[in-house]
């Protein structure tokens, strides 16, 4: 999918859900604007206990479901996983892309345990996304700056060498979590970065990527865009409204039913509006082929081993 996007000059949205309304939101923007999407859930929010003690396999089981009624391509990806364990549960749950968060890793360790996910992945017929480069976080008080670095051109293109993954996510500039303003792109970087680097680059922190250097980052490599923040700004203020002009209904329509009192379903529209604006700028808004072989996720890896009589 990426390959696709990134030659025909396009970018597909990773847009991060956290449970099923916000996972129907992703999808069902995704079929209505006839894109490609990438969905899935992430490891950097969520309390590290939970994920370990079954919170993966559920998500994944989650994923999967949504992702095999999905009549437009879609790949489910685990990302910013936060161990090695997760990685592994992830693979066994039926995600399809696998993301180990190895950004503020020294060079040695980092090159390993990525270059050991490419392997098992790609056995498993999986893709493999890493990191180089480690963004700033937004903070309430600004911006966290301490642990950041730009992704250096000539060790990205060595990372990608040795450790064989499928797309490689960059530091040019780009800001996680940030809401206030347009995070500063570095172009020159990124044109650097492209310059030495084949496979599909990735951005996180699309909340604040400005959308005037949108069209710039496609024509230099980048084929995903990872959004979060903006998508449960959307979600919590719609939410918050609607609970605020519903107190005298019962809270059995309120919460759960999927009924037009639901704020969830609230909640799930702003959302779904978020994510439509943001499939058009990316342009893949259109570029699903319905009813496409691909258009369907992949086997997931039981699936493939069960078909080639094989074990992890
Ligand atoms: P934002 O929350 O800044 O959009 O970043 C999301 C992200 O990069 C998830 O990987």
């Amino acid at each position: 999918m990426m390959l696709r996007a990134q030659r025909d000059r396009y970018a597909i949205g990773y847009f991060e859900a956290w449970d099923t309304y916000s996972m129907e939101a992703v999808l069902e923007t995704a079929e209505e604007e006839n894109s490609p999407v990438i969905i899935g859930f992430g490891g950097m929010m969520l309390e590290t206990e939970w994920l370990d003690h079954g919170g993966v396999a559920l998500l994944g089981a989650i994923g999967s479901h949504y992702a095999r009624r999905s009549q437009v391509p879609v790949a489910l990806i685990l990302n910013e996983a936060q161990s090695m364990g997760q990685i592994r549960q992830g693979i066994d749950a039926g995600f399809n892309t696998l993301m180990l968060d190895t950004s503020t890793w020294p060079w040695d360790d980092a090159v390993a345990t990525v270059s050991e996910i490419t392997e098992i992945a790609h056995r498993n017929n999986l893709t493999v996304e890493a990191e180089l480069g480690c963004l700033p976080d937004a903070t309430s008080e600004g911006i966290d700056d301490s642990a950041a670095f730009l992704t250096d051109p000539e060790r990205a293109a060595e990372f990608v060498e040795i450790t064989g993954i499928d797309c490689l996510a960059v530091s040019i500039g780009n800001v996680h979590l940030l809401t206030r303003h347009d995070a500063p792109i570095n172009h020159a970087h990124l044109e650097a970065i492209h310059a030495r680097v084949q496979v599909p680059l990735v951005i996180h922190g699309g909340t604040s990527f400005p959308a005037e250097s949108i069209p710039h980052a496609i024509a230099n490599g980048v084929a995903k865009f990872n959004v979060g923040t903006t998508l449960k700004k959307a979600y919590a203020e719609a939410a918050r409204e609607a609970i605020s002009k519903s107190t005298a209904l019962s809270v059995h329509e309120l919460m759960g039913s999927h009924k037009v009192t639901d704020w969830c379903e609230a909640g799930k529209k702003a959302m779904k509006e978020r994510v439509r604006t943001l499939m058009r700028l990316y342009g893949s808004a259109g570029k699903a082929l319905r009813h496409h072989p691909e258009a369907r996720i992949c086997p997931s890896p039981c699936e493939a081993r069960a078909d080639k009589g094989e074990a992890r």
